[in-house]
């Protein structure tokens, strides 16, 4: 409302409310006692003593404990004033402390927020955005430190790329508030250290933690992690992202929209299922390991696969989403089909596909280039021989190009950490470059059997399969929801905690919310006050969100690697207001927070598996409705078959894999275009795949159930797993 007043009422209002507070503030001196307020009112924690003992410092004047802390209740002193102050003991010991100076606090926030409104509002009468926008949190893993006078750090590669673009992009000087943690590995194992490198760090504003004294943000997810108000992200391209975003949005470059690329989508997808995120977030880092890796007296040395992945993809022609829009620009014509585009006969206005490859994404640098560029400065550091320009070119001119983009800025901030990488003794260098290769193509990771593995569909074999199941003499089934009433009332839940709260079509509206209410009800049933609740693969929030509605007493942690998708949950759990909230974006991988109950809706395929993993590992309460069982697939920590039970059968895992292809050959029994016993056969199967999660869960000391959603067709994936530990 106020917003929508003429610019003297703004004026004039303000004032009013100053003039008032002022008033205020008079009385309120005259009729407290000095000296005893602040101690009555606020108790005083503090995670070590070392202040009382020694001298010490205030390195971090008192401040609001953030949003999350509060939330997520996970700083003990943040759960009385809500205010923080950060002390150095003389010892050199980092201290937290709650502190009292709130009043004061509030009073100052008061005044700097009224008076950079008025001066924010004098010149531009729109409301000021950012004004209130909060400091973000950086974690970085560091293995040890030479000391402040020294200012030398060994750390990870990871650490290192994100110091880049920080420091590329201006950060902290410029961009929101960003407050830079260093923060010690826990175990300091000597073979991370080998392919660790030392920087030196100069005037460069940032807190160090010890282990054993790691802030609570960064104990929640595999660092490097940001933490943004109720926002934690973790995983290198999410994280590099925001920074970026927090750059862009108080200071924009030149061409802002360009660092980030085409709809600002540059790394936008998760690792999990763009190759193109995997490679700049993991592989990229792995070649440097591998190359700082190998031994200083190395005289030839075979380079990583990766790099000539990375030389392959520069050869490919030019990918845009917006590709006529691109080569109008470039080449003055007018195109808007690939039909106008061939009849351009002039060998001028031709666009060259291949050499408009320019930079790493295509035709602009981009965040990617940055990345790549770090990673890639550090391995010509290490392997200095000329053979490597003549057989990357590619890569070699892609550097150059980066490099004189800016005219050797981003060159200059990689040096300016100096980095110390020893140079190899080289005699000659070897790498396979692939023929044909793009980091473009989808990664889907669908286990691709090959030769007598193949995966069989003929259904006489499939039967054969079944028929090895059936010999282990289990109890292969699900039952039916038994529960007699709904334990909470949609009525009382607003629209934006309901299905229509999250973009979906009207026609799954229904179905949704009797998928929602199957799996609250289960886990109302077994929650209890203070628990903390993960949705993993949250989506749009769901799930997650319905929770925190009805759950109030509980901490809900919405875990999804789409920032998109958490972006919409977000904004959903903004408009109802509810803060009980904090949200994870990143893979399931890196979240390694403790909680009580995880629960997921239609996690696909092993992303279920990785959920339950994760609840036996923190001794959790489970509710899980799986997914797309045919996208099971093996990796290092998972496995199938999941169970003892089913790993001493005599199934292979080709057949184990078939029954869950079969599984995903569920459909709705009642339409009539259904073949209604493949189906049954996919319902069978779907619960041979359950049965062995079950029977894993059992294992580790849970008793399940595996229950039929209500109604049966509101999805054709309608089991849900529920786990309780046996007393
Ligand atoms: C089928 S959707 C279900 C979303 C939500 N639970 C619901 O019922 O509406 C699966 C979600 O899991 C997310 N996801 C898949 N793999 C993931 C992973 N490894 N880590 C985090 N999120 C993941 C996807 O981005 C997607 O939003």
């Amino acid at each position: 409302m106020i917003e929508n007043l003429s610019k003297k009422r703004m004026v004039f209002g303000i004032s009013c409310l100053i003039l008032l507070t002022i008033v205020v503030l008079i009385i309120e001196s005259k009729w407290m006692k000095a000296g005893t307020r602040r101690q009555q009112e606020f108790v005083i924690e503090n995670n070590s003593t070392c202040w009382v003992r020694e001298s010490y410092e205030v390195i971090k004047d008192c401040h609001p404990c953030t949003a999350f802390e509060i939330a997520s209740k996970s700083q003990g002193v943040c759960v009385h004033t809500q205010n923080k102050e950060v002390l150095k003991c003389l010892s050199g010991e980092i201290v937290t402390r709650s502190c009292d100076r709130v009043a004061w606090l509030d009073e100052k926030r008061f005044w700097s927020f009224q008076i950079s409104l008025t001066i924010g509002y004098a010149q531009d009468p729109e409301p000021a955005g950012n004004l209130l926008a909060t400091m973000i949190e950086l974690y970085l893993e560091f293995y040890a430190s030479g000391g402040e006078e020294d200012g030398t750090l060994e750390i990870p590669i990871e650490t290192y790329v994100v110091l880049v673009v920080c420091k590329y992009l201006r950060q902290p000087e410029v961009g929101r508030d960003l407050q830079i943690n260093f923060v010690q590995s826990k175990t300091i194992v000597e073979e991370r250290r080998r392919d660790s490198i030392t920087v030196k760090l100069t005037n460069f504003p940032a807190l160090f933690h010890k282990t054993g004294h790691w802030p609570p943000a960064a104990k929640y997810c595999q660092l490097p992690t940001l933490l943004d108000n109720t926002l934690i992200v973790s995983g290198l391209c999410g994280i590099c992202r925001r920074i970026t975003k927090a750059h862009l949005e108080c200071l924009p470059l030149a061409n802002p929209k360009q660092i980030l690329g085409f709809k600002g989508n540059t790394l936008l997808a998760p690792a999990e299922i763009s190759m193109w995120t995997k490679f700049c977030e993991v592989d990229i880092e792995k070649c440097v390991r591998d190359v700082l890796q190998l031994e200083d007296t190395t005289t030839r040395a075979d380079l990583p696969e990766d790099i000539g992945k990375l030389e392959s993809h520069l050869a490919q022609p030019l990918k845009a989403h917006n590709i006529y829009k691109l080569i109008n620009k470039v080449k003055n014509v007018k195109v808007s089909s690939n039909q106008e585009f061939q009849q351009l006969d002039s060998a001028d206005s031709r666009f060259d596909f291949h050499e408009n490859h320019k930079f790493a994404e295509g035709y602009e640098k981009t965040l990617a280039d940055v990345i790549v560029f770090a990673c890639i400065n550090l391995i010509r550091k290490r392997v200095q021989h000329p053979n490597l320009a003549t057989k990357l070119p590619l890569i070699n001119a892609w550097y150059e190009r980066v490099q004189k983009h800016d005219d050797g800025e981003l060159l200059q901030v990689c040096e300016q950490f100096q980095p110390s990488v020893t140079p190899l003794p080289l005699d000659g260098i070897a790498v396979d470059v692939p023929a044909t290769f793009s980091l473009y193509k989808s990664d889907t990771k669908k286990l691709n059997l090959l030769g007598e593995k193949i995966l069989t569909t003929n259904q006489p074999e499939v039967l054969g399969i079944l028929e090895k199941v059936e010999r282990l003499k289990l109890d292969i089934g699900s039952v039916p929801n038994d529960r007699e009433e709904n334990l909470f009332d949609w009525e009382a839940v607003p629209v934006d905690a309901k299905p229509e709260g999250g973009k979906l079509p009207a026609k799954r509206l229904a179905k949704k919310q009797h998928q929602l209410e199957c799996l609250a009800n289960e886990i109302i049933a077994l929650a209890t006050p203070g628990d903390i609740i993960v949705d993993f693969c949250s989506g749009t929030g769901h799930l997650g969100i319905l929770l925190a509605q009805l759950l109030p007493e509980c901490t809900i942690y919405l875990l999804e690697n789409k920032e998109e998708s958490q972006q919409l949950a977000m904004d959903r759990v903004v408009r109802l207001g509810l803060t009980n909230v904090v949200y994870f974006q990143c893979n399931l991988d890196y979240f390694t927070a403790r909680f009580d109950v995880g629960v997921s809706l239609h996690a696909c395929g092993v992303a279920t598996d990785i959920v339950l993993e994760k609840c036996f590992e923190h001794r959790a309460r489970f509710v899980s409705c799986p997914c797309c069982y045919g996208k099971l697939y093996e990796f290092d920590r998972i496995r199938y078959p999941r169970s003892g039970v089913f790993q001493r059968s005599e199934l292979l895992l080709k057949e184990y894999l078939c029954i869950a292809h079969c599984a995903d050959q569920t459909h709705d029994l009642e339409s009539s275009r259904t073949n209604v016993a493949k189906s049954q056969q996919g319902f069978f199967c779907m619960d041979v795949i359950d049965k062995d999660r079950a029977l894993r869960a059992e294992e580790f000391g849970y008793s399940v159930v595996v229950k039929r959603l209500r109604p049966e067709n509101c999805t054709p994936k309608n089991r849900v797993l529920v786990g309780v530990l046996e007393e």
